[in-house]
């Protein structure tokens, strides 16, 4: 993808705050802290455009950002984040669950987990969910440079089966700090977007 323009849209909490120009969008899920917002970032080759910390929960609306002018990344606030309350937890989770499942314009989820550990409760309840309501799904295992080399495969085997990943889904693995699966997963993206 040759990305010429690349800007912040706008945050949502809801439907009503949602594009109305049926753009496609390319949403972002994952656990707080994980690298979704960094992900954006490489991919845009942009430093800063999403917001990114080293403490968890920092994303906490939907935040669309607008890629020339053509298509949408809609990055989510993270789940399984222990600090915020109870009620802010299920407002969020509504709103994920929402969107997946209705959102016309979605053409893609990226599943974001970490290359480092195995899924969490949460990410295999999300990619249950997900599955359950047919909607397509890459999983992108992200900061693949903080684990040797040597391990990557057999970290990547212990995520596909946690998660119990369909087979003909796709599986990136993937670095912030480096460009490793950068052209694989735009690749994919570019696949999913259709003309
Ligand atoms: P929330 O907005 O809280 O849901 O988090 P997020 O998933 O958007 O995570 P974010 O992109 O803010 O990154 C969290 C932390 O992880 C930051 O300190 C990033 O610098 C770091 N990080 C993200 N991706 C990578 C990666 O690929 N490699 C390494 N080494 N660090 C990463
Ligand atoms: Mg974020």
């Amino acid at each position: 993808m040759n990305v010429t323009s690349s800007e912040f849209k706008i945050s949502a909490v809801g439907p009503a705050q949602y594009p109305v120009d049926g753009l496609q969008e390319i949403a972002l899920a994952g656990r707080s802290n994980v690298g979704k917002s960094s992900l954006i970032n490489r991919l845009l080759r942009r430093k800063n455009l999403a917001r990114t910390s080293s403490v968890p929960g920092k994303t906490q609306h939907m935040n669309y950002y607008l890629i020339n002018q053509s298509f949408f990344f809609v990055d989510f606030p993270g789940y399984g984040f222990a600090k915020v309350s109870k009620q802010q937890r299920e407002v969020w989770g509504q709103m994920i669950e929402r969107y997946m499942l209705e959102r016309e314009p979605l053409k893609l989820v990226l599943m974001v987990v970490d290359l480092r550990h195995p899924p969490s409760k949460d990410d295999v309840m999300m990619y249950e969910w997900l599955t359950h309501y047919d909607r397509p799904i890459c999983v992108v295992t992200t900061k693949a440079d903080k684990v040797p080399k040597t391990r990557w495969q057999k970290h990547a085997k212990v995520i596909k089966q946690d998660l119990g990943m369909r087979p003909g889904d796709p599986f990136v693995m993937f670095s912030s700090e480096t460009d490793m699966g950068k052209e694989e997963l735009w690749k994919i993206i570019e696949d999913h977007l259709g003309e």
